[in-house]
């Protein structure tokens, strides 16, 4: 039987890995599956740090089953109500009567309406403290981050930010629990992903959630996905932090829809333009065959924006037109934008587009260029100096 990994001294991990669900949320794609993360502390009283999703609930049971050796269950803390965390409350109360439920206004609201549970909830507020023994928690409410119950605990003998979704991504912990011990360019790729679709709406509530954080030593970041940050918890840290005050780097993210090919060649063009200008991060992306998710996740790390689109129904073409609606739900403001496409009969892809972004506080570059079913060489001498106009605006401080 698989060893039940220690994160320090009487504090145990008892999470899981889902390699069954595809979409989570039933939106994102999950091409490497999802932890849901739970940590055990045992001490002179016992409390248990979020759940797992309902459906795998076997394994998570049997963990904690083993961990406790026969001790009682003393407290469920909740610090998030998704299900994804909280899936499994109402089977460890089951399993558990005694516990009480820890969380606060708003989580037994939440719990109230969601579970329909009858159980001992035991309410807490900003600052409040509950002592197990040798650990302390510690509750700070960081409401929005991304629903508005959610809270985070501090263990404040080992100074652990139990964090919730936050400094969490995608990705199952295979074998590896720690930083130190996962592919962390993989993990940091794929927490960027769940921040900029799930969290990054709420960019100025996740910067009030740090500033609140900023006082506390933290020595390791306990998240409910994704790796346990043990040997460099500020490094992900200060990426929240840069990620929710709406930071880019330089780059370009080119995104097109093309039912022909058309697009795609104008977007391969202004590519190798940028890239002459020395744009070294550069990135064409196909809106019919990668998920928006994947897109908006470079996008948030990007000054740049190029949008191609061919005409649909006198319109957008619809991938695109989902990823920007999409984008329009983020909020993230910030970003420069150029506008490129195709049309056979009748123009409409490109025009829908730059209405669309005029919404979202993005600044247009240049004239955006639509060209009727293939760029001609007077389409290309346009086409490149959009490109050039991008690439400085990009270069610009
Ligand atoms: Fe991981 Fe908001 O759930």
């Amino acid at each position: 039987m698989e060893k039940i990994p220690i994160i320090c001294d009487g504090i145990y991990y008892v999470g899981v890995n889902d390699r069954d669900t595809h979409l989570f949320e039933n939106i994102w794609p999950l091409p490497k599956g999802v932890s849901y993360n739970s940590y055990l502390i045992v001490d002179e009283k016992t409390a248990l740090v979020d759940t797992v999703k309902v459906s795998k609930m076997r394994d998570y049971l049997e963990k904690i089953t083993r961990t406790l050796d026969g001790k009682p269950l003393d407290y469920l803390i909740v610090n998030h109500m998704e299900p994804d965390h909280s899936g499994a409350l109402s089977a460890i109360v089951h399993a558990y009567p005694g516990v009480k439920v820890v969380g606060n206004k708003k989580t037994m609201e939440f719990i109230r309406e969601m579970y329909h549970l009858q159980a001992e909830f035991y309410e807490v507020d900003e600052g409040d403290e509950i002592l197990l023994g040798k650990h302390r928690l510690k509750f700070f409410m960081t409401p929005m981050v991304h629903w508005p119950e959610t809270m985070m605990t501090y263990e404040t003998t080992e100074k652990i930010l139990f964090a919730g979704d936050a400094f969490g991504g995608f990705g199952t912990l295979d074998g590896g629990i720690f930083d130190d011990e996962v592919d962390v360019a993989y993990f940091e790729h794929e927490i960027r992903r769940y921040y900029s679709n799930i969290v990054g709406k709420f960019g100025p509530m996740v910067q009030k959630a740090l500033q609140k954080l900023a006082a506390l030593e933290v020595r390791m970041v306990c998240p409910t996905h994704g790796p346990v940050w043990r040997t460099r918890p500020q490094h992900i840290i200060s990426a929240y932090d840069r990620w929710s005050r709406y930071e880019y780097e330089e780059g370009v993210v080119i995104a097109y829809g093309s039912m022909y090919g058309n697009t795609e060649k104008m977007a391969d063009f202004i590519a190798r333009v940028l890239s002459e200008q020395g744009i070294r991060s550069v990135r064409v992306m196909n809106t019919s065959a990668v998920h928006e998710s994947f897109i908006i996740n470079e996008i948030w790390r990007f000054k740049g924006v190029m949008l191609g689109s061919c005409t649909y129904n006198n319109w957008i073409f619809p991938p695109m037109e989902n990823l920007i609606i999409n984008l329009a739900h983020k909020g993230l403001p910030n970003r420069v934008f150029g506008v490129f496409g195709s049309y056979g009969w009748s123009g409409g892809g490109v025009r829908g587009i730059v209405d669309y972004l005029k919404k979202n506080n993005w600044t247009l570059v240049g004239e955006p260029v639509e060209v009727r079913f293939s760029a001609k060489k007077e389409d290309l001498e346009k086409l490149r100096k959009l490109a050039l106009e991008i690439a400085a605006a990009v270069k610009a401080t």
